[in-house]
Order: structure tokens, then C-alpha cells, then sequence
């Protein structure tokens, strides 16, 4: 896949520059973001959570947290950290987040009836271990993702995206497959919104990065960069610079993602589901390790307190009182 991108994206170029000579500027501008898909027209809805209004990657154009003041804390805790695995335009979406010590959710209202998929953006950039920041994702009160653990999904600062399809039809909203295939999924009343709720558990809070929803199937939305390890892609090439000093801290992620597609090859998947495929597969891994385990662990949210601001103020005091004591003295 990664062979065909580079393929493919060179002859876009051409065609595009071909097409809109006066356009030159919007050509350069995706080229750089990534991939071309006009995606940003077909995306109904976006967020950029615990953060500001963003034009991301595929310019997609995310809106201001709307729960900004109302529930949660909105972080940038992640800022202090390159995000691996992130297009440089949607690192920003990555690093901001909301989090909550109760649950929380967002609603999008939706033009009708269709298939779309839902795009759920995360990035571990607090925990470095797995087992910390553990909770369930809900469409419209039905279980669309349980037990979800961003660190072992994809390791520290890593981006990691959660594509959930799912239709309306008939007055319902049905959860798709991950080809978005709704034969006889679950399915609850739908009144005219998407209700995507964050659900605390036993462990750390729930959190959310970013997220949009297409019109569309998960083969329409544009992939991660690929893992630095793999890639032979030369979009990927910042990310290369950027995680080459981790790259021996990898080992463990290079493992969970041929795992990944042993089983696309096994499932004859195309490469584009890898993404929505994952999940499953990690759960039961999840599921496996934790049965092995001698004992329940103790989840303890509170051992590690946010105590982010203590070293902030102290550079800064560290910073003001020689210098207001060399101010005085001149
Ligand atoms: C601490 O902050 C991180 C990063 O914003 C957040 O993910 C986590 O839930 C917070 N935990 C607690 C216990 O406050």
C-alpha cells in the first residue's frame, strides 16, 4: 500500500497542477498536508477536543471544543511531545485533549439517512504504560468500544484512530462492521442526532483528541502515516526524523502491528481496514494477557496526580528573581 501511495501521489501532483495552473497554491498546500481526497468537503462534523478551531490534514476544519467551560478539563499536556504517527498539520489535534472524571459526550446532528463512519482521534501523551487510561466509547447509549487502552494500542505519543461505522435508516441508528455493513447490527432510535459518549471506568479517565464523521464508508477515510519502522513512503520522512532517537523503544509496538496484519492476511482484508481491524484483534489480546495475570491489579487514577503546573512555576520563578535581582542592581 505504502509502495502504491507513493505511486499514486506524484501523478495526483501532476494531474493537479495540470488541471489548476492558477491553483497552484491549493496543490502545494495538500501535498504537504498529506494526502488530496477532498475529504473536507464530505466532512459533516468536527471537533478539536480540549482545544481551539483547527484546519487539519485533508483540510479538514475542526471547530472549537463546544464543552469547553462546561465539563472536564481541556489539556494541552501533549504539546510537550512530538505525536509519531501524525501528519505535522494534525499533530496539534493530537496533543489537546479533554478528559473527565466522570463521563462525557458530544452530540452531531446529522442530515438523515445514510452510512458514515465516525473518526475518534487519540493519543496516549500522559501514561507510559498500558492499564492506566481505560474506558468504553458509546454511540447513542449501545457499547461501540470497550475497554479501550490507547497505550496499548499504540504506545506512548503515538496517534491512534478509532473508525466506528455506522447508518440510519427507518428512524435507527444501527452500528456498522467495519466494512460499514449494517445487516443486523445492534441498533437504537435515532432522533436526529449522533451521541458519542466517553465512559468512565475502574481506571483513569476517558479522554477524546479529536474527532470527525464522514459521509461515507471506513475505506473513505485517509489513513495514518505510516509506523516509522515500516514505512518506505517519503511522506512519512518527518516522522522518521522526528522518533529516531525512540526508535529503539519500539520493539513492543513493531510486534502488536505485525500481529495486525497476520490477521488482515488470514480475514483477506484490504489494507485499508487495517485501522478499524485492529481494535478487535487487541481486545482479545487484552482479554488473553489480562487472564494470565495473577491477580486483579488495584487501579489507583489518583497515584499520579496532575501536578503539571509545579515545574512551569518553579522555571519561572527560577527565571524572574535573578532577573529582577540584575534589574536592581544596574
Ligand atoms: C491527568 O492528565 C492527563 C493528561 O491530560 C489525563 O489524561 C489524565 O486523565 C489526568 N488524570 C488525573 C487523575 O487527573
Amino acid at each position: 500500500m505504502f509502495v502504491a501511495t507513493s505511486l499514486v501521489l506524484p501523478g495526483q501532483i501532476v494531474v493537479l497542477v495540470l488541471c489548476c495552473l492558477p491553483g497552484l497554491g491549493r496543490a502545494a498546500r495538500e501535498a504537504h498536508g498529506g494526502l488530496s481526497s477532498g475529504l473536507g468537503s464530505r466532512v459533516l462534523w468536527a471537533v478539536n477536543a480540549g482545544g481551539g478551531v483547527h484546519v487539519g490534514a485533508h483540510g479538514i476544519r475542526y471547530r472549537a471544543d463546544p464543552l469547553n467551560g462546561k465539563i472536564g478539563v481541556a489539556s494541552d499536556y501533549g504539546t510537550r511531545l512530538p505525536i509519531m504517527r501524525a501528519w505535522p498539520l494534525d499533530q496539534l489535534l493530537y496533543q489537546t485533549e479533554r478528559w473527565s472524571d466522570h463521563s462525557f459526550g458530544y452530540s452531531a446532528s446529522l442530515p438523515g439517512e445514510g452510512a458514515y463512519t465516525l473518526v475518534l482521534k487519540f493519543a496516549e501523551v500522559y501514561f507510559l504504560h498500558s492499564q492506566a487510561k481505560v474506558f468504553d466509547i458509546r454511540l447513542n447509549g449501545m457499547d461501540a468500544i470497550s475497554n479501550l487502552d490507547i497505550f496499548s494500542r499504540a504506545g506512548p505519543s503515538t496517534a491512534h484512530d478509532e473508525l466506528l461505522p455506522f447508518s440510519v435508516s427507518g428512524g435507527r441508528l444501527f452500528l456498522g462492521d467495519r466494512e460499514g455493513d449494517v445487516p443486523d447490527g445492534p441498533s437504537a432510535a435515532f432522533n436526529g442526532k449522533l451521541h458519542i459518549e466517553f465512559v468512565k471506568g475502574e481506571y483513569d479517565n476517558p479522554k477524546i483528541c479529536a474527532m470527525y464523521i464522514i459521509r461515507g464508508l471506513p475505506q473513505d477515510v485517509p489513513p495514518l502515516p505510516p509506523l516509522p519502522s515500516t514505512n518506505e513512503s517519503p511522506q512519512s520522512r518527518d516522522g522518521d526524523k522526528r522518533i529516531a532517537d525512540d526508535d529503539e523503544d519500539e520493539g513492543e509496538d513493531e510486534e502488536e502491528v505485525e500481529d495486525e496484519e497476520v490477521v488482515e492476511e488470514e480475514g483477506n482484508k484490504k489494507e485499508s481496514t487495517r485501522q478499524i481491524a485492529a481494535p478487535r484483534l487487541k481486545r482479545v489480546t487484552e482479554t488473553t494477557r489480562r487472564g494470565v495475570e495473577s491477580g486483579p491489579r488495584v487501579p489507583d487514577p489518583y497515584a499520579s496526580d496532575n501536578g503539571s503546573l509545579t515545574f512551569p512555576v518553579l522555571v519561572a520563578f527560577g527565571v524572574f528573581i535573578p532577573t529582577l535581582f540584575c534589574l536592581c542592581r544596574l
